[in-house]
């Protein structure tokens, strides 16, 4: 393990990782595309961390799977990284077990929830099941929970989507996952999720207002997995 790549959607979530790796933002790497870069050597590992970027017009950041895609794809081809890690933040469920602040792992593959093709056949297509890394390890040690991450355009969920992550077993509401992993499947490079829990889906309080007051403590604690995940289970496996 010598190129570890992180790709993650907001400055928000990515700003504690880039701080703690002393990564250095080298700009806009990859012409008209918005993803910025930022790199450095930690413990003669290269890290590359990889954002969306940001919107133009609204000044917001592009969340999403058209811009993780763009990221995803221009990050490998440039860098060739051993493994990629999605680090973000996710909705979770109650009724699974999960809590705010609640750090998952990717578990046996990563689906969409929201691609909509009822011909037979497509559905599964649609739906992708990308493999990801084994994460039993790292979850086991590490004291974090493990889930079927399970992507879609919007932060709210319709019953379509519903009755789709029922037939998936998704349980780690993103709207990134499963773009990354796509691409990283295309690519034959291994990708794990890690993935804060910044909301409860369908609890009482709007799922925006949970995600504005829970932000900041899910980037502390994403940016603590990740680095003992690579302090830990990575860094180990450098020969
Ligand atoms: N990111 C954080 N919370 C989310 C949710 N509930 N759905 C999709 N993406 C999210």
């Amino acid at each position: 393990m010598k190129k570890i790549c992180f790709i993650v959607a907001m400055a928000a979530e990515a700003k504690p990782l880039i701080q703690h790796f002393g990564l250095m933002h080298q700009g806009g790497r990859f012409g008209q595309a918005p993803s910025q870069v930022y790199q450095g050597n930690y413990k003669n590992i290269e890290i590359t961390l990889v954002t969306n970027g940001k919107d133009a017009d609204t000044g917001f950041d592009y969340i999403g799977c058209e811009a993780a895609t763009l990221s995803t794809h221009l990050a490998i081809a440039y860098y060739h990284p051993d493994i990629i890690i999605n680090a973000g933040t996710a909705g979770g469920f109650a009724s699974k077990g999960a809590k705010i602040g609640d750090v998952y792992l990717s578990h046996k593959y990563i689906v969409f929830h929201d691609r909509r093709v009822d011909i037979p056949g497509w559905n599964r297509m649609g739906q992708g099941y990308f493999p990801c890394i084994d994460s039993d390890e790292m979850a086991r040690l590490g004291g974090f929970k493990q889930g079927i991450c399970t992507t879609g355009s919007s932060l709210d969920m319709t019953e379509d989507d519903a009755e789709q992550m029922r037939q998936t077993g998704g349980e780690v509401k993103d709207m990134e996952a499963a773009a990354v992993a796509w691409v990283a499947q295309l690519y034959k490079t291994p990708i794990l999720c890690v993935k804060a829990i910044t909301d409860l889906v369908g609890a009482d309080r709007p799922t925006a207002q949970q995600f504005d007051d829970n932000l900041s403590m899910a980037t502390q604690k994403l940016r603590d997995a990740c680095f003992k995940i690579v302090d830990e289970h990575l860094l180990r496996k450098k020969k």
